[in-house]
């Protein structure tokens, strides 16, 4: 695909449609616009783009298409796969001003907003009302819900309650030739043709541009308790995982986080936690509305820990104590990358894999000289494999890197998994995918792509190589 750069004359003719503050050209904005949280990449847009309505974006797509000019639409930053970065350059198209709750509708349990709100903003103004948005990826404190529906973010609530897809209802959004159609609706069951919502959303930005999300919303469970679980070998706690499944329990959280990456968490807290030497700990939660409930299941889920050889059991109980443990895992993401260079991988497995995935990663990872870290949503099979740099000369890493995932990424195909649970493919994955998807697979997948796209001017150089 060829593209054609921004010229001044296309610039003025983008300022001329939408004003000339929405277009902005600045170096500074475009080298933040260039980054995500996905390891060192940078690709800086020609201009960014900051739309306040859909059909400021309709006039977007309408120029950039006669010119051939690609458009990447961008939340709050925080990707872990450069979905959002303007690979082949061209138009960044930040959603941030669009970032309006527009309506909670308390009595069908639903809200309506924009895609630039804060994810955790609407989980707080929900709650005021005693609803529930249940998904929480970690960094819920910046990112947007468009981009949390682009790449069908999760979170370690998912294990309960379902990623962001089983969470929304319907959807309006912009094709790239600047129609602006609505899918789905305010109604909990819908068999009116083809299911365009959930075709878009986990799309990755690649299909269109969402501007308006129906949400599902769900009653505030008011209590949780959270366990913390260490043990001597990452075996124990992999195994353990299924084990608490299987005696009718589910946790409203089940993480599992090896003692590098609680060591990595506890020197960016600048705080230290019990059991940081345990080889693997689990942290378990457990949601509802009666204090008995939630001791009855705490009860049953000790019974599954005591078969697995714990180092130690704690419980955390009031609300500033599990906050505290919620904060090691929450830093845990970052805490790892400020380590060394890195790659991370979001694996996924069902969960009764889960010993196999761990230990296969340990002794791939040997094998090719590299150090991996390990923590993620092990409730949902869903493990962060993060391969760290660290005492590797450049030319190992570049050798060896490429090896190390791709034997990781069959196991985890071998396992009955797939490469990506929550992070999406995006830029960084996308070399990868022919090892979980087949040729036919693929090919229907870049048809539809085709169907929405067929200039291929929206978010190019993602999910597919081209
Ligand atoms: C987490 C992010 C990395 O689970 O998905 O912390
Ligand atoms: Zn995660």
């Amino acid at each position: 695909m060829t593209f054609v750069k921004l010229t001044p004359a296309i610039i003025t003719e983008l300022r001329g449609s939408l004003g000339p503050e929405a277009v902005v050209t600045d170096e500074e904005t475009l080298r933040i616009c260039g980054r995500d949280e996905t390891e060192d990449l940078s690709f800086p847009p020609e201009a960014v783009i900051r739309p306040t309505t859909a059909d400021q974006i309709s006039s977007v797509f309408r120029i950039a298409t006669r010119h051939r000019i690609p458009v990447t639409p961008r939340g709050g930053g925080t990707g872990l796969s450069g979905g959002a970065l303007a690979v082949h350059g061209g138009i960044c198209l930040s959603l941030d001003k669009m970032n309006r709750i527009l309506e909670i509708d308390e009595k069908n349990f639903q809200a309506v907003v924009e895609p630039g709100v804060i994810t955790q903003l609407f989980q707080e103004e929900v709650e005021k009302r005693g609803l529930f948005y249940p998904p929480d990826p970690a960094s819920r404190g910046s990112c947007h819900l468009g981009g949390n529906l682009a790449e069908c973010a999760g979170g370690p609530r998912a294990v309960k309650y379902g990623v962001t897809k089983d969470y929304v209802l319907g959807l309006e959004a912009v094709l790239p030739s600047g129609e602006i159609i609505r899918t789905g609706g305010r109604v909990l069951k819908n068999v009116s043709g083809y299911n365009l919502t959930q075709l878009l959303i986990g799309s990755e930005g690649t299909l269109a541009v969402i501007t308006k999300i129906i949400f599902r919303l769900i009653p505030f469970p008011r209590k949780r308790k959270v366990l913390l679980v260490a043990f001597n070998t990452i075996e124990d706690a992999a195994s353990c995982v299924a084990a608490i499944f299987q005696r009718g329990v589910t946790p409203s959280a089940l993480e599992f986080m090896e003692r590098s990456a609680v060591r990595a968490a506890e020197e960016r807290l600048g705080k230290k936690f019990p059991n940081g030497d345990a080889e693997a700990q689990l942290l378990i939660e457990v949601d509802g509305n009666a204090d008995e409930v939630l001791d009855t299941d705490i009860a049953i889920i000790a019974e599954a820990i005591e078969e697995h050889d714990p180092a130690d059991v704690l419980l955390a109980e009031d609300a500033p104590k599990v906050a505290d443990v919620w904060a090691l895992r929450r830093s845990m993401g970052e805490a790892v990358k400020s380590y060394s260079a890195y790659k991370e991988e979001d694996t996924v497995v069902p969960r009764a894999q889960l010993p196999q995935l761990v230990t296969g990663v340990k002794q791939i990872c040997a094998k090719y000289g590299v150090t991996s870290i390990c923590y993620g949503h092990a409730g949902d099979g869903n493990i962060h494999v993060n391969i760290l740099k660290e005492g590797v000369d450049d030319a190992t890493w570049e050798k060896n890197l490429d090896f190390a995932i791709r034997e990781i990424f069959e196991l985890t195909v071998s396992l009955g998994g797939t490469i990506s649970g929550e992070h999406g493919i995006g830029y960084s994955q996308r070399s990868y995918l022919p090892i979980a998807l087949s040729s036919a697979e693929l090919g229907i997948m870049k048809e539809v792509k085709k169907a929405f796209d067929p200039n291929g001017i929206l978010n190019p150089g993602k999910i597919f190589v081209d």
